[in-house]
């Protein structure tokens, strides 16, 4: 079997999950968050050394007061705990997204997470919170155009290699299976650019209820694609 390198999530689901339950969304979030560091290890424990998870998208504001307040209350308590579990299983944290819309203290835990990780050498577990594909290229194009008027920069050599660097994903590898919980089979504004190549797997499993079995399921199934670029087979 061959393990994916890197393994992108969109962790879909926790508000139906929970209404199937008869218990408020929040619930769910609650539910999924806690499923979120089981998966973390089983990844980690089946080979996998990149695993991304998308937590909150550009668009996720729309969503009503109560529930955002709730998620951002969510990844702080989420954030804090991560720090000791990135310190005791030595993964190390990137966060991927705009974090200055998000509260100044949640900014300071998710910086000092990234930081207090970065020497790390286990698991490249790479967090989307307040991520938007289309914003993050919009941000790496303002960072290229910057360095063109400073002079460090020629517009003839931003090449998609060169690009790729100014993306929050930069020295990051491109996802090899992209994994989306819950039935939905869209992007959401998720890793367009990363994911030009990546195999797509889709489950009804909403995300609190995904094991380690259904992590598998679908590692099978990448094993059955026919890969062509963007990633090697090692038979
Ligand atoms: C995913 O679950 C978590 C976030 C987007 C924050 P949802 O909240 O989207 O749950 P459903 O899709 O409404 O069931
Ligand atoms: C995508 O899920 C974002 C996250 C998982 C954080 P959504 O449930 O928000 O996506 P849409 O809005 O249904 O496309
Ligand atoms: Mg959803």
């Amino acid at each position: 079997m061959v393990i994916p390198q890197h393994v992108a999530i969109i962790l879909d689901g926790n508000g139906r999950w929970a209404k199937s339950r008869g218990m408020p969304r929040n619930y769910g979030h609650v539910r999924g968050a806690k499923n979120l560091e089981v998966i973390c290890e089983d990844a980690w424990n089946m080979g996998i050394k990149y695993l991304t998870v998308y937590l909150f998208s550009t668009e996720n504001w729309k969503r009503s007061k109560d529930e955002v307040d709730a998620l951002m209350k969510l990844f702080r308590s989420y954030t804090k705990t991560c720090i000791k579990t990135a310190r005791d299983n030595n993964m190390k944290v990137r966060v991927l997204g705009d974090p200055s819309a998000l509260a100044p203290d949640l900014q300071e835990s998710l910086k000092s997470l990234v930081e207090s990780s970065r020497d790390n050498t286990g698991l490249n577990f790479q967090i989307a919170i307040n991520y938007g594909s289309r914003d993050e290229i919009v941000r790496a194009v303002r960072r290229a155009a910057q360095d063109c008027l400073d002079g460090r920069l020629w517009p003839e050599e931003i090449t998609e290699e060169r690009f790729s660097g100014y993306l929050d994903t930069a020295e990051v590898p491109d996802p090899d299976l992209l994994i989306r919980t819950s039935g939905e089979q869209r992007l959401s504004n998720y890793l367009m650019w990363q994911l030009a190549y990546t195999e797509f797997y889709f489950t009804e499993v909403p995300w609190p209820a995904f094991t380690k079995d259904d992590l598998w399921k679908a590692i099978e199934k990448y094993n059955g694609r026919e890969r062509r670029y963007g990633g090697v087979r090692e038979e």
